[in-house]
């Protein structure tokens, strides 16, 4: 008999390869005849660990997922609908806009206030269908948008989408070396007012190549971790000319995107790549470097799948994290010893040449160039039946497979982070565009402000039909600032 574990992750990887959607938050049912009864409970289990919430009969709605367990695979229903394939990138793009009512929401404020009427955005992202429909948001709110994304990070087929949508979009994966550089320093010189980046590639860009062009500029939104840092580095040494957003640092996104997004993407990617060597997550030890908030995520998304997942830290304050999640925590020459080594940093030089030895499996999921001192000359394809497999290749010097040649796994090899996730980071990057303008703040890189956050959150808690009980009376109206303890004593 097959190991239900072994088609409970099978048929949750199928439900979110097919949708892209997230499981956490979900509510699902699962439902069997007898004689499946335990592939039924490994869904249920399995499905809960990745913080879904499992439903009654009766319950109904537009986000319940029904899985009915039919031997080794399941029938899926979504609101009731069996799930069907989404179609070409249209389809793809309507999809993905149906499930992202916090961006919508967001978008049609700008849009009521007129606050992006007639600027110039240049939004500059991994072109797919979520990106696509921030730009057509932005479009819709009266922004002139012009899209940018990296040869490697182009999807030919939504960009197409998107000029046919009216939305001029400087995306070519067939250009390298100079000539890509010269379409960027091109988009670029279009002229914008307020330019959204994604690892602050094109920010970087303009002050090096193009500092005139900057003059001009409103500011900057940054959506990732690894795009701040060299951004503060630029402003600590008195270079930043521009003021940035940090979109990433807001509670809305990093708790989300980076915990719940990359964690369900980044590991059921390399779930779907693995198996084609008939490899599972809980074949092997997995060792998790660097607990930021992707760390946790992706460690908490092994779990689930019922991986043993060690962690390696470099920062006191996040390895006392890890230890108190319940892992242990060590040197990674240690714990990579025939590991899966998930690499979470956004370090360059993280996964060495040593540990790479040492490992069995190597992906990233941070996502700098180089987080995997690669050698090259020594990766050679992997073929599955005298076919090689995309995105999976072997370092034959060391025995290692590597995935994706050490790119960030969700975006390279998958469809990148959950719908509803970058629901969530789009209304948050929406949310800073609109504080960027309104508030005009000076150069620096500036938080976006904790009310525009509660904003993004309160809109996603009603999308999600969260019942919010209110505020206690005295929390927002008692003003004595006085210790209780000693008031109605007499000094
Ligand atoms: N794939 C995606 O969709 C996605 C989404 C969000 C963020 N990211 C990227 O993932 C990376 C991590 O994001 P984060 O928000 O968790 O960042 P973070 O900076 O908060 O966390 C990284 C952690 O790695 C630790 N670290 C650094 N070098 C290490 C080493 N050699 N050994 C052990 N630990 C080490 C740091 O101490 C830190 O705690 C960033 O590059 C970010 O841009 C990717």
């Amino acid at each position: 008999m097959t190991d239900p574990h072994a088609t409970a992750e099978r048929i949750l990887r199928r439900f979110a390869r097919d949708t892209n959607l997230l499981i956490a938050g979900r509510p699902i049912r699962v439902s069997a005849e007898t004689e499946d009864t335990a592939t039924a409970l490994a869904v249920a289990g399995m499905a809960r660990a990745l913080g879904a919430r499992l439903v009654e009969d009766d319950a109904t709605g537009p986000d319940v997922l029904d899985i009915e367990i039919d031997g080794d695979d399941a029938a899926l229903s979504l609101g009731g609908t069996p799930l069907a394939p989404r179609g070409d990138a249209v389809g793809r793009l309507d999809f993905a806009r149906a499930h992202m009512p916090v961006s919508t929401a967001l978008a049609a404020e700008l849009r009521e206030a007129g606050t992006v009427r007639g600027l110039r955005i240049g939004v500059s992202m991994t072109l797919e269908p979520k990106t696509a429909n921030l730009a057509l948001l932005l479009t819709d709110a009266g922004a002139d948008v012009a899209v940018y994304a990296h040869p490697d990070e182009t999807d030919p087929e939504v960009a197409a989408a998107l000029r046919a949508r009216g939305v001029p979009v400087d995306a070519d994966p067939d250009l390298s070396g100079a000539a890509e550089r010269e379409a960027a320093l091109a988009w670029l010189r279009r002229g914008f007012d307020v330019v959204v980046d994604d690892g602050s590639h094109l920010v970087r860009l303009a002050h090096e190549a193009a500092p005139e062009l900057i003059e001009g500029w409103i500011g900057v939104t940054e959506e990732t971790t690894s795009g701040l840092t060299p951004v503060r580095t630029m402003h600590a040494a008195g270079l930043l000319r521009t003021p940035v957003v940090a979109v990433n640092d807001a509670a809305t996104k990093t708790g989300f995107d980076n915990r719940y997004g990359t964690g369900q993407s980044c590991v059921l990617a390399i779930a779907d790549l693995i198996e084609h060597v008939d490899a599972t997550v809980r074949d092997l030890p997995v060792l998790v470097i660097g607990y930021g908030p992707v760390g946790v995520g992706v460690a908490a998304h092994l779990t689930a799948l019922g991986a043993h997942v060690s962690v390696a830290e470099i920062d006191p304050l996040r390895a006392l994290l890890a230890v108190h999640d319940g892992y242990e925590v060590g040197h990674a020459e240690d714990l990579a010893q025939g590991a899966l080594v998930v690499s979470c940093t956004g370090v360059e030089g993280t996964v060495t040449r040593e540990l790479l030895e040492l490992a069995a499996i190597v992906a990233v999921a941070g996502g700098v160039p180089g987080e995997v001192d690669l050698d090259e000359s020594s990766l050679e394809p992997v073929a599955v039946a005298g076919a090689p497999v995309p995105h999976l290749e072997v370092d034959v010097e060391r025995g290692t497979l590597v995935l994706d040649r050490g790119g960030c796994i969700n975006v390279t090899a998958a469809e990148g982070n959950p719908i509803e996730i970058m629901d969530l980071s789009f209304a948050t990057q929406l949310a800073a565009i609109r504080s960027l303008v309104e508030e005009r703040p000076g150069i620096g890189v500036h938080p976006l402000p904790d009310d525009a956050v509660h904003h993004v959150a309160a809109t996603a808690a009603r999308a999600r039909g969260v019942a919010l009980d209110a505020s206690p009376a005295s929390s927002t109206t008692d003003t004595d600032w006085r210790s209780r303890r000693y008031r109605g004593v007499d000094a």
